[in-house]
């Protein structure tokens, strides 16, 4: 095991009925005026959007409010957000979503921190935040872990970029988590979330470490969990054990909880950032779902032992001591064949993606030459293309 240094200072509020609490726990924390964050009118829909503001009303907290956060969030609507916060003296954000309304506060939070900057240069690394705006979330959507992440993802529209980066500033402070929240999210989003749910630990478990048992059970337990979840929340939305099941799988999955000890760098996270970039309409749970496979199947042959043993611990296969290969390749197959079950894409075909951009896809995962991936197999951008290539035909 690896030495880490862990700190999760985020509250969680898990429960029915908790979001109710919202005006009297920010009054608790001593803030004076919220912008309320919230996406394309899920929340509006829902009658959750009323319910908060009635609660903030109560508890006499001011606010002002922004919606419309799309999904695959961009830097024209945190540029708005900033502004807003900065001119309304906003001293807390509340985030009424999933991961993109999130990541749009987070992003908002850093910018109306520190004005003087310009918070895309955060996103391409030429500066860190010192100030921020806290963030506190309603969510509604397992799926991210941004509730619990120190990550903020955000396209640059313009430039068709999608860049994520980690700071103590994204930590929210508080994340209020009813899963009853998430019975009206629709089977499609059920099932990119649940994708995006177990590759925030697959992308752990399957680092370049050894030596991390203690991690590795943590990681199998929460990964059967959450299969066992995902098929019941596909067949029957409103089965409260099965989406509480998912929501707080989906905050444990990307606390760091899943990679304690383990050194691992989210290969097929980076494959798929170009992806949703590139063509903001697909979710990012369907473009894991589509390219994880083939990253398996590409990596595989360098560490097969580690592949059979998720395919025995996770899926029950049958060790093959002759072929362990043959085990690791049943364990991939189950993988796809459980996606596919929950109707996501396990091909590029399938999201009607050019095969001509490819080249163009890996260019930007390098970060125009700049990088190469760690991994099991370090990816330069001809694997990258190889793995786009491999992913694209129809299964
Ligand atoms: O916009 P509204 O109308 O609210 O609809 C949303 C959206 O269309 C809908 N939805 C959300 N809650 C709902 C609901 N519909 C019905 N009932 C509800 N209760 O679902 C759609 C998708 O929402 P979105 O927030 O985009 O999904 P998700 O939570 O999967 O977030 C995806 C974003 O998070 C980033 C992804 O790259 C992507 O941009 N990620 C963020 C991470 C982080 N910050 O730690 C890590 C992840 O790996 C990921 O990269
Ligand atoms: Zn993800």
């Amino acid at each position: 095991m690896k030495n880490f240094d862990m700190s999760i200072p985020t509250r969680i509020i898990f429960g029915k009925g908790e979001e109710k609490r919202a005006g009297q726990l920010i009054r608790e924390y001593g803030f004076q005026k919220v912008l309320l964050h919230y996406g394309g009118g899920s929340v509006v829909k829902s009658g959750l959007l009323g319910q908060v503001k009635a609660s903030l009303e109560e508890a006499g907290i001011a606010y002002v409010e922004l919606g419309g956060v799309q999904a695959n969030p961009i830097l024209g609507m945190v540029r708005k957000g900033i502004k807003l916060c900065l001119t309304e003296q906003v001293d807390m954000i509340l985030a009424i979503g999933g991961g993109s309304v999130l990541d749009s506060s987070k992003a908002i939070g850093d910018g109306a921190g520190n004005p003087d900057v310009d918070v895309w240069d955060y996103f391409t690394g030429k500066a860190k935040p010192v100030n921020h705006i806290p963030v506190g979330a309603i969510l509604t959507l397992a799926a991210s872990g941004s509730e619990m992440s120190q990550s903020a993802v955000i396209t640059n529209e313009e430039e068709g970029l999608k860049r994520g980066f980690n700071s103590p500033t994204h930590q929210p402070l508080f994340s209020i988590c009813n899963p009853e929240l998430t019975f009206t999210v629709n089977k499609f989003q059920t099932g990119c979330g649940t994708v995006d749910i177990m590759m925030h630990t697959l992308e752990r478990y399957f680092g370049w470490s050894k030596d991390s048992g203690i991690t590795d059970r943590i990681a199998e337990g929460l990964l059967k969990a959450v299969i066992e979840a995902g098929r019941i929340a596909d067949q029957n939305p409103e089965d409260y054990e099965a989406r509480a099941a998912l929501m707080w799988a989906g905050s444990l999955s990307h606390n760091g909880l899943t990679g304690l000890g383990r050194e691992f760098m989210m290969q097929v996270h980076q494959l798929e950032h170009e992806l949703s970039g590139m063509y903001p309409r697909i979710a990012h749970g369907a473009g894991l779902s589509a390219l994880w496979a083939s990253w398996a199947r590409y990596v595989c042959p360098a560490w097969p032992e580690r592949f059979a043993q998720y395919a025995v611990r996770v899926w029950n296969v049958e060790m093959n001591f002759e072929a362990p290969v043959e085990t690791a390749l049943a364990g991939i197959r189950a993988t796809e064949a459980f996606f596919q079950s929950l109707g996501m894409p396990v091909s590029l075909e399938e999201l009607e993606v050019e095969p001509e951009r490819f080249e163009e896809m890996a260019e930007k995962c390098t970060n125009f030459g700049k990088r190469t991936l760690p991994g099991i197999c370090e990816l330069d951008k001809k694997e990258m293309i190889e793995i786009y290539q491999m992913a694209y035909p129809r299964r």
